[in-house]
């Protein structure tokens, strides 16, 4: 019995040794170790065996077994190794590899993160409403008369439905205090819709980032004072702003800032950059009324708005000359920017 089981772990070596695949590798496990193979069948012949032999041939028989696992496992390698080189036989790992175009930022995007990064650190938190709006929170809210210009149907894309594209992001402020008790301090940066003809300086869809500042005594200075902290930012220290009176329905005093623009080769000139102002005592009571208490009633509360264009802040920023360059995607444009 043991040259038995000599003769059968010679044996399954050699076989093993010989396959040429996996599947031969596999046939081999099968006629050996398998439940009909013959090191099994010799483990049966143990019975008959007397009490000193038992120990002898079962160490036998469990060398045996190891020998022809170990044996099938290192074949198995061999043969995984070879069929490895062979599929990599056909690649030229020196062949240069091709050219990865790694994707950039938009330029508006760019600016957006950038504004936002700003203000974030003064406090404002990000507020956002929809697209599709109700006359109410576009103007009505906001202290808009019925026959102002901005509702007229030339000016405005209305639905049959009565909604509207909101002619601007204030509509966020109105939003804002409906559902939030002050103090508030948001922006919300989002697309505004208007029927202009397209020109270098319109499109019918831009993008405005507003801000509402709203608590106890938030006074004139707190806005002049942010703002200028925002542009200096955003465009360096030395970066003058004026503040020109102006008029909105929804501020009251209302100015327009403007940004002194130095060109090379041009005289430095003011261009207008954003609308802000004290928030109009009749929209905190229009919000009263909308949420029935008085929270934001006006002896209570102050605050201020400002509202900007991003593509204005991006063609300033970097000098480009028409707005529709940022939405035609031309990648020779675009390019630039990554
Ligand atoms: N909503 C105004 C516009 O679109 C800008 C603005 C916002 C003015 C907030 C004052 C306060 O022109």
């Amino acid at each position: 019995m043991k040259d038995e089981i000599q003769q059968i772990q010679t044996d399954a070596v050699a076989a093993i040794g010989a396959a040429p695949d996996e599947n031969c590798l596999d046939q081999a496990r099968v006629a050996f170790l398998g439940k009909k193979g013959r090191l099994t069948a010799a483990s049966a012949g143990m019975r008959s065996l007397s009490k000193e032999e038992k120990p002898v041939v079962g160490q036998l028989l469990n060398t045996a077994r190891t020998v022809i696992t170990d044996a099938l496992e290192k074949r198995r390698a061999t043969l995984q190794d070879a069929a490895d080189r062979a599929a990599l036989a056909g690649i030229d790992l020196t062949l240069p590899a091709r050219p990865v175009h790694p994707g950039g930022l938009h330029p508006l995007t760019i600016v957006k993160d950038e504004a936002v990064r700003i203000l974030r650190r003064l406090g404002f938190a990000i507020a956002a409403g929809p697209e599709i709006e109700t006359e109410f929170h576009c103007f009505d809210a906001l202290n808009t008369p019925a026959d102002h210009p901005a509702r007229n149907e030339k000016d405005t894309f209305y639905f049959d439905s009565g909604k509207l594209l909101r002619t601007h992001t204030s509509t966020v402020q109105i939003r804002t205090m409906e559902t939030q008790a002050p103090p508030v301090r948001i922006i919300a940066p989002g697309s505004a819709y208007r029927r202009d003809e397209i020109d270098a300086t319109h499109l019918s869809v831009f993008n405005q980032l507003e801000g509402l500042y709203v608590a106890e005594d938030v006074n004139l200075p707190d806005l002049k004072g942010t703002l200028e902290y925002f542009y200096q930012s955003l465009f360096g220290r030395d970066t003058e702003l004026q503040f020109r009176p102006h008029f909105f329905p929804f501020t009251e005093p209302s100015f327009e800032i403007d940004i002194k623009l130095h060109t090379r080769g041009q005289r430095p000139r003011w261009i207008e950059i954003a609308g802000c102002g004290m928030v109009d005592p009749a929209v905190f009571e229009e919000i009263c009324k909308s949420r029935g208490d008085d929270l934001y009633h006006p002896d209570k509360v102050t605050g201020f708005a400002f509202g900007m264009g991003l593509d204005r802040l991006a063609m300033i920023r970097w000098g480009i000359r028409d707005i529709r360059l940022l939405i035609e995607n031309d990648t020779r444009f675009l390019r630039q920017f990554a």
